[in-house]
């Protein structure tokens, strides 16, 4: 098979881990004689300084002509503390959302029994706990009308959503709950506001249509307390755009490290894998970012765009010896001997060649 990647390192680390992302990629489409070819493009920060838009046209063709976007991160500490900047590297990721229609974001957390001590949860409420986060992408508050009145001292952003959007992906996530363990968790806050009214209603409509599929439905402050107490009460999670993007950070931790965590945004026109840590500037250039959310996430391109799901799995097996071996960055590596990002990185493209 021949694969189109576009790749977007963007900012921070995420030159240096979308670097080891590929080297599995070359391993597989070695072992499992696939043709690879990369297309590079600007973002973020990066693409700012190059050219004024964190999201340039050029770019957006590159990932338009491709059949997947392997994506690192966009952020830069310049524009953290400016909150009057006029354009900024988040806006990026924002725009690649919104112009290439991906409308779901597929965050799974799950435990690697390796690392079930790492979590800064008990080991028994961690352990084998296994569930998939969706969270709606191109909707909600970060995209409603937003802005300024009162000469600048009052400030709003609407959550607005429409009943084709949340019917997409609510339907997005009866399916995989299908393919799952067919236990559905709405979360909204359905108590207090009126957009989540809608989610509800349509949710409690389309339950007919699932007749296999437990379905219950959630408060998102209670799911934020539930996450935690107990991850593995979950199967699938799905929810609006802000509240997943608080929820799955928070799911993370279930893991033992951010940098484990990989993602799929899904969509219309070509689908994105990303690792769901940030570009973490601390760490950028100094090779020891952990590379494995990444790798994971082309584990995730495999599966997702190319339905090539023993390549998927041949980086998965590679990761998971990585993990057992010990042969970890230092985030992971507590007393025992840490490798850089590169030497990560090698040791897994070497072990998919195995
Ligand atoms: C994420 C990030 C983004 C978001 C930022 C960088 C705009 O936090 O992918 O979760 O808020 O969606
Ligand atoms: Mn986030």
């Amino acid at each position: 098979m021949k694969l189109r990647i576009a790749t977007l390192p963007g900012d921070g680390i995420g030159p240096e881990v979308v670097a080891q992302a590929q080297k599995a990629v070359d391993a597989v489409c070695r072992r499992f004689n696939h043709e690879v070819e990369y297309t590079f493009g600007l973002v973020g920060a990066c693409a700012i300084d190059a050219c004024g838009d964190p999201y340039p046209e050029e770019t957006h063709q590159i990932c338009m002509q491709s059949d997947a976007v392997l994506f690192g991160a966009v952020g830069d500490p310049r524009y953290d503390n400016n909150p009057t900047a006029p354009v900024r590297p988040e806006q990026g990721l924002l725009a690649i959302r919104k112009k290439l229609g991906l409308y779901a974001n597929l965050r799974p957390v799950e435990t690697f029994a390796s690392l079930v001590d790492k979590s800064p949860l008990k080991k028994e409420l961690v352990d084998g706990a296994d569930f998939l986060c969706i969270r709606e992408l191109t909707g909600g508050m970060y995209f409603g009308e937003k802005g300024r009145k009162d000469d600048g001292d009052t400030a709003y952003d609407t959550c607005i959503y429409s009943r084709f959007e949340v019917e997409r992906i609510l339907r997005l996530a009866f399916e995989y709950a299908g393919r799952r363990r067919k236990h559905l968790t709405v979360v909204d806050k359905a108590n207090v506001l009126e957009s989540s009214r809608l989610w509800r209603q349509i949710a409690r409509e389309m339950e007919a249509e699932y007749p296999g599929i437990e379905v219950d439905y959630m408060f998102v402050d209670n799911a934020a307390m539930q996450l935690i107490r107990c991850p593995k009460f979950f199967d699938v999670l799905v929810t609006e755009n802000t509240f997943g993007d608080i929820l799955t950070d928070e799911a993370s931790c279930i893991s033992g490290s951010m940098g484990l965590l990989a993602s799929a945004s899904v969509g219309t026109h070509t689908s994105l894998f990303e690792p769901i840590h940030g570009s973490y500037p601390q760490a950028a250039g100094k090779n020891i970012a952990n590379p494995v959310a990444a790798i994971l996430s082309a584990a995730m391109m495999f599966e997702y765009a190319f339905g090539l799901m023993e390549e998927g799995k041949a980086i998965r097996q590679a990761v998971a010896a990585s993990l057992e071996a010990g042969y970890v960055t230092e985030d992971l590596a507590a007393g025992t001997a840490s490798h850089s990002t590169s030497e990560v990185g090698d040791w897994i493209a070497n072990q998919i060649e195995k």
